[in-house]
This record gives structure tokens, sequence and C-alpha cells, in this order.
């Protein structure tokens, strides 16, 4: 198993859906930062299950606990290790499906590969494990606002086949975002998101959605050519967040249909130094980070357990229906901004410490 993330800035998450706790534990925090569990628990309200109606009943504050690392309100440059009690764990909810593999779920994968798995929840590939990520990724953050005054700002681009208009990636920031319990910045469309999220949830089914993510400030030259490119390391780190299906950075898929004419983006001076016009490269030329806002999209399906009866068959290969009990999140995207985000300061700080590391 690989729980860790990061070569200077390392990460290490902990903890299943339905032990005593999750967490992580972050080494490689540069000292004398200040730094207090306020700092971390903003971004963990935004993630935790329950805050809104269109999200899973699961009741947890998701408080967070420093353990060390840090002194007087000040990092020590030594492992600061973070934790969140799971609270409103109810095992039984998953009873009835022990003997079934949830279509599209990790039970089958967790258990052919290690032979044992956690009785509930999902275990490790619950959005549990998330919390740890986001936790680190608030600490990133403060770091990269600090050192660069890098922003990094996450919406939900669209909701099953309802899309947000084009948004205004210099100015958007968090607050614009959470206007609304969709965090989509387009208020009409986020009531067309709500009505589509509610309609399902009450149909006991599930439906997918895709997050957009600008970091702005983002020092030029970071990224490690050749496998260690500032998209590939966003890519590995976004699609290793549970239920995403695709990444595309600056134009994407739409990109492949395009002619170089049109796609290329101009150099022009700018305040700065050089720029580009236009930024169809997503702020990254060769894998390295071309001082332009670095924009990027995940795509996350529709979740796996829903309470719609599903034929399929139990881990014997006998036919079983399977109408999935316990709580679940109908769509994960007004969720996951906060950990695209976490995800995008992890892999950023630790691109940036790893090109200050050579300097
Ligand atoms: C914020 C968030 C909440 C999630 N909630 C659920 C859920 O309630 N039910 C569910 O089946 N999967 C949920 N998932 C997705 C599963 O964790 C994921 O589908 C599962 O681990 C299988 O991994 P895979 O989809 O990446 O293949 C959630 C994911 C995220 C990011």
């Amino acid at each position: 198993m690989s729980s860790t993330f990061g070569t200077l800035f390392r990460v290490t998450t902990f903890g299943e859906s339905h032990c005593k706790g999750v967490g992580v534990v972050v080494d490689g925090c540069p000292p004398q930062l200040a730094l207090e569990e306020g700092d971390i628990q903003q971004q963990l309200d935004r993630r935790r299950p329950g805050q809104s109606r269109l999200s899973t009943d699961r009741a947890e504050s998701d408080t967070v606990t420093i353990y060390s690392g840090v002194e007087n309100g000040r990092t020590l440059g030594t492992p600061i290790a973070l934790m969140v009690p799971n609270k409103d764990q109810r095992p039984g909810d998953y009873s009835d499906m022990a003997a079934i593999p949830r279509p599209s779920h990790a039970d089958f994968t967790y258990q052919s590969k290690y032979g044992i798995r956690a009785s509930s929840g999902g275990g490790r590939s619950s959005a549990r494990e998330t919390i740890g990520r986001v936790a680190a990724g608030a600490i990133a953050e403060k770091v990269l606002r600090k050192r660069y005054q890098t922003e990094i700002v996450a919406w939900v681009h669209s909701v099953g086949t309802v899309d947000c208009p084009p948004v205004n990636e210099g100015t958007i920031r968090r607050e614009l975002v959470d206007r609304n319990i969709v965090r989509c910045p387009d208020e009409g469309a986020a009531q067309r998101m709500a009505d589509l999220i509610t309609d399902t949830k009450n149909r006991k089914d599930s439906v997918g959605g895709v997050v957009a993510c600008v970091c702005r400030s983002v020092p030029l030259g970071i990224g490690e050519p050749v496998f260690d490119k500032l998209e590939a390391m966003l890519a590995h780190g976004m699609l290793s967040i549970p239920a995403t299906k695709g990444f595309e950075i600056g134009s994407g898929f739409a990109g492949a249909r395009m002619h170089g004419s049109a796609h290329n983006d101009p150099f022009v001076v700018k305040e700065h130094g050089l720029g580009t016009k236009s930024n169809n490269s997503g702020g990254v030329l060769g894998g390295i980070s071309s001082g332009e806002p670095v924009v990027f999209r995940v795509a996350f399906k529709p979740v796996a357990t829903i309470g719609l009866a599903q034929e399929t068959v139990d881990f014997d290969g006998q036919p079983v229906t399977l109408a999935a009990s316990g709580r679940h999140d109908p769509c994960v995207v007004p969720r996951a901004v906060p950990i695209v985000e976490s995800m995008a300061a992890l892999v950023l700080l630790d691109l940036a410490l790893r090109q200050e590391a050579r300097q």
C-alpha cells in the first residue's frame, strides 16, 4: 500500500472510515511557520460530511488536533501529526453488504489484493481518508501563500449535464464559490445543479460532476522534467482522490480538436517579464510552470453506493439484488472542491521546495 505523497514536503495519511480516527503526518514543513488548528479547520469544515442537504447525512464535526511539530503556535520543522476522530461510526449499516462486493466500489479489489478488508464503509478507500490530505493541504497552502502569494481556488464546473458558464480565472475567489451549497460561482447554474442533486438523492441514485481549479501566482520554473513534470504530478495527485475518472489541464481534450494556429499562446511583455496572451497551455510548458495561472479540471464519477436496486453477484458468484443501505453522497463534487485545492497545494509546494533545493 502507498500512503505517502511528496518528496520534500511528505505527507502520510492514515485511518479507515470506521476506525477510531483518521489523520496525517506531515514531514518537511519549514520551521517557524505560524500554525494553529484554526488554520487547518477552515478547509476541513468545507470538506466535512453533513454540511448541507446535498451531502451524506453522516454527522461528523471533523475537529482536528495537532499532536506534534508545533510549539507556541510555530512549526518546529519536525513531523506534524494531525488527527481527527471518527465519531458517527455505524458499522452495522454495512452488515448486509459484507458478502456482496458493491458494483464499482473497491470491495472486490481490496479483498482480492489483501485477502482481507475493513468490514464497513470502504475502509481506506473511503473518502474519510481525504481528511488527512485536506489537513496537510491547508498547511501547504499557508506556506505557498506566505512565500509566493499563491492562491488556489476550485469550484464546481458541472454536475451531470449542467455546466457552469465560463468563470474569470483571474479573479475567482473562495467567497464567491461558497455563496451556495453546490459551490458553483454562477447562481443560475448552481440552482439547476442543486435541483439535479436533490432529485437524484430522492431517487436513491448518484450523479457525477467536474471540479475546475485555478492556481495563481505559481512561481515560474517549478516541475521536474521528465517524469515529475508539473502536470504529471498534478494528474497523479488528482487521480489519487477517490472517485476521480479524468484529469485535463489547460485546453485539455478540447485542444485535440484545434489547430496550432488557434491553440498556441503567443508571448507578450507583461509587468513581471514575458507572459502569454492566452493560456491554452494551462500555465505549464514542458512540464515547468510558465508563470501563467495553472488551470485544470478533474472529473468525478457518480458514486457507487446507491439505494436503487442493482442486479449483481455476491463473492460466491450467486445472483443477488443489492439496494445499498448506509449514508452516501448523491454527488461528491461540492465536497471535492477543498480536496482538489488541497492536493494542488501539496503538489505545488513539494515541487517549489524541490526547485528551491536546487537553487
Ligand atoms: C468527497 C467524497 C465522498 C464520497 N462519498 C462516497 C459515498 O458516499 N459512497 C460511495 O460509494 N463512494 C463515495 N466516494 C467514492 C469512493 O470513495 C470511491 O468511489 C471508492 O473508493 C472506489 O474508488 P474509485 O471510484 O476511485 O475506483 C466519495 C468520494 C469523495 C471524493
